[in-house]
């Protein structure tokens, strides 16, 4: 079984800041550094980590080329990838004291994925693979319909938060992420409660306190484990990759929630958004105490 991911893939340049700066403010970052980022290049590696097979679908610029190869080393297969003569998305990043994050992107390639070439990595799935995506590409809506219609599992992660992207994408999701925010954003914008848009599963995160699944008209609450926070960058990324490939694998929910609880907890106990990614075997040893 395979997980395609519709994603951006982003340069994230990160700053570390005593505090984030107010209005007007000039401030001195105590660090800077680059990394592999973007909530669909997070997903596809957070995805691999867990150890499912991942085609990623997405573009970048001549500039890409070392956010691919950071790709590479995790077995993501890339040849859906389209190099556009573009700049590669970026996001400037400011981490503060007590992990916290502000995040400003620049699409870059990934709003001119050729859709395409997405059509015709679809063209290949069966109705075993999922489809999993994000709200940092265009195309989102046309590949949902069409991995629907072949009858893939839909995964989409409702971030950055747009609730007409969400209406546009909604009839063809099976599985909905939203964060708690998001989650009363949506029901504002849709007139209705989440749990009543028709959408069979949906997962409410609530950070430090876990999140909630609401399937067949129940709701069933799963606790985080406690961290100390370091970076929260890419915790929500690996929650949403490490559940999709839960579910790809066949393990039932309960279980699929708690290793992708787990790790997004350890996520955040260190810096960076894909590098922070825990793989399979650490997030086991947490939960279990073993490899
Ligand atoms: O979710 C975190 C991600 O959001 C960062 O890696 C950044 O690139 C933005 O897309």
């Amino acid at each position: 079984m395979t997980i395609y991911n519709l994603g951006s893939i982003n340069i994230d340049k990160v700053l570390r800041v005593p505090h984030f700066p107010a209005p007007g403010e000039t401030l001195a970052a105590d660090s800077y550094g680059e990394g592999l980022g973007g909530k669909g290049a997070n997903q596809s590696v957070a995805a691999a980590r867990a150890g499912a097979r991942v085609v990623h679908l997405g573009a970048v610029g001549p500039d890409g080329d070392a956010m691919l190869r950071l790709m590479e080393q995790d077995g993501i297969d890339l040849a859906h990838v389209s190099r556009l003569g573009l700049p590669t998305g970026m996001a400037l990043i400011s981490v503060d004291g007590t992990g916290e994050n502000s995040i400003v992107i620049v699409h870059g390639a990934n709003t001119a994925v050729p859709e395409a070439d997405v059509a015709a990595a679809l063209a290949g799935a069966t109705e075993e693979d999922t489809l999993l995506l994000q709200n940092e590409t265009n195309g989102q809506a046309a590949a949902a319909r069409a991995a629907r219609d072949k009858g893939l599992r839909v995964v989409y992660s409702a971030a950055p938060f747009d609730a007409d992207a969400v209406r546009e994408i909604l009839p063809f999701v099976s599985v909905l992420l939203l964060n708690e925010v998001e989650a009363a954003q949506l029901a504002a914008a849709m007139g209705k409660p989440v749990p009543e848009l028709g959408v069979p599963h949906v997962v409410v995160t609530r950070g430090a306190a876990g999140a909630v699944l609401q399937d067949a008209g129940t709701e069933t609450a799963f606790p985080s484990p406690r961290v100390d926070p370091v970076d929260t960058t890419g915790a929500g990324d690996t929650f949403a990759g490490y559940l999709a490939a839960g579910l790809d694998q066949g393990l039932g929910w309960q279980v699929a929630m708690g290793r992708a609880l787990a790790a997004a907890a350890l996520s955040v106990t260190k810096p960076g958004a894909s590098a922070s990614i825990p793989k399979a075997a650490e997030v086991s040893r947490f939960l279990h105490g073993a490899g």
